[in-house]
């Protein structure tokens, strides 16, 4: 079976930069109480009309850059997003027709803040068994225009960021290689972090009422994903770890989905790591969802982090819960 590596990688957020202090002036909450809590000093809300595809569109651009490939190669796009342009089709077709790609397969995945490894796990597999040669694997998002930025919404609104990046992956014929993915769920905790609305549940699917209620903003219990969060980062890299028979002194950076700076600091301490092999962006961009591991990946690499043949794990958690890692060889 063929291997498969990342050739290229890249990143965009938006311009438009939002402080806690600017925060302040749209609800009851601190720079104070932001920082302390969660690591966030700013992050990045886009300013006008524009679509989840088209951050998508930019960071994908640079990931092809990377990779030496033209959009008429790429053979697959899978979108991790939970805020697709619109409610369908999913976004992976709006990038297909942006890019002025062929009609090749295109599909959009909803795992949360997991779904980039999610999206890294089944295009690994298409490569593996030569179902494709060139495979987009995208994580962007738009949440500033989904939360309630009023004091009603508060402990959500002050954690999501914008921003988008983007991965090619290949066939390898050297040591570079995603040695494996590691993917879970437990939907019995699904309502612990979610958006109820619109639903199909119901009928008509959305209403004023539900507007009214609220019930279409994302709703978390910020205590109880933290608990989960902290337990399951651990665990699911160590199960990389242990599948690939390497220790954790092996790894040369951990990328960790960027949920909360304090969650980052107790999965370092927990596996007795130091901050310094633990990728941290979130004082930058908050919570980005699908797109924070593509982007601190992005980032780490631009910084001269990760070089060749390092170890590098990725890891995440979040609604669902959905939770996932992978080893890589670079
Ligand atoms: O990416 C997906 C996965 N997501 C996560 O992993 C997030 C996990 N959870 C967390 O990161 C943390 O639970 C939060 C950052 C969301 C919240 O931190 P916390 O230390 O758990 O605070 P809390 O929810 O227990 O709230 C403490 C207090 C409350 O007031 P009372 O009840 O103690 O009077 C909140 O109403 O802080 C209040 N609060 C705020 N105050 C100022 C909540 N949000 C804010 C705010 N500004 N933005």
């Amino acid at each position: 079976m063929r291997k498969t590596k990342i050739s290229g990688i890249g990143h965009y957020v938006p311009e438009n930069i939002v402080t806690n202090k600017e925060l302040e002036k749209l609800m009851d909450t601190s720079d104070e109480w932001i920082v302390t809590r969660t690591g966030i000093h700013e992050r990045r809300w886009v300013d006008s009309r524009i679509g989840t595809s088209d951050l998508a569109v930019k960071a994908a651009e640079k990931a092809l850059d990377m990779a030496k490939v033209s959009a008429k190669d790429i053979d697959l796009i899978i979108f991790a997003t939970l805020t697709s342009d619109y409610n369908f089709p999913g976004s992976a077709v709006q990038v297909q027709d942006k890019m002025g790609m062929d009609t090749i397969g295109a599909f959009d995945i909803k795992a949360a803040c997991s779904a980039f490894i999610y999206g890294l796990s089944i295009g690994d597999q298409y490569v593996k068994t030569s179902q494709a040669d060139n495979v987009l694997v995208i994580g962007a998002e738009i949440q500033s225009t989904g939360v309630d930025i009023s004091t009603k919404g508060r402990d959500m609104a002050v954690l999501f960021g914008d921003g988008a990046g983007a991965a090619v992956l290949q066939p390898s014929n050297g040591s570079s290689e995603i040695l494996s993915t590691h993917i879970h769920s437990q939907g019995k905790y699904l309502k612990e972090l979610w958006v109820e609305v619109p639903t199909s549940i119901e009928s008509p699917c959305i209403t004023k009422e539900m507007i009214d209620e609220g019930r279409h903003y994302p709703q978390m219990n910020g205590r109880e994903v933290f608990r989960h969060a902290i337990t399951r980062f651990p665990e699911v890299i160590m199960e990389a770890l242990n599948k690939n028979n390497l220790t954790i002194d092996d790894v040369n950076m951990f990328i960790p989905h960027q949920a909360n700076l304090r969650i980052t600091q107790s999965v370092a301490k927990r596996l007795g790591v130091g901050m310094d092999r633990m990728y941290s962006n979130i004082e930058r961009y908050g919570n980005t969802t699908g797109a924070s591991i593509p982007i601190a990946l992005a980032e780490a690499y631009q910084e001269g982090k990760i070089k060749k043949d390092d170890i590098v794990i990725l890891a995440a958690f979040g609604s669902g819960f959905t939770w996932a890692s992978a080893a890589i060889r670079w």
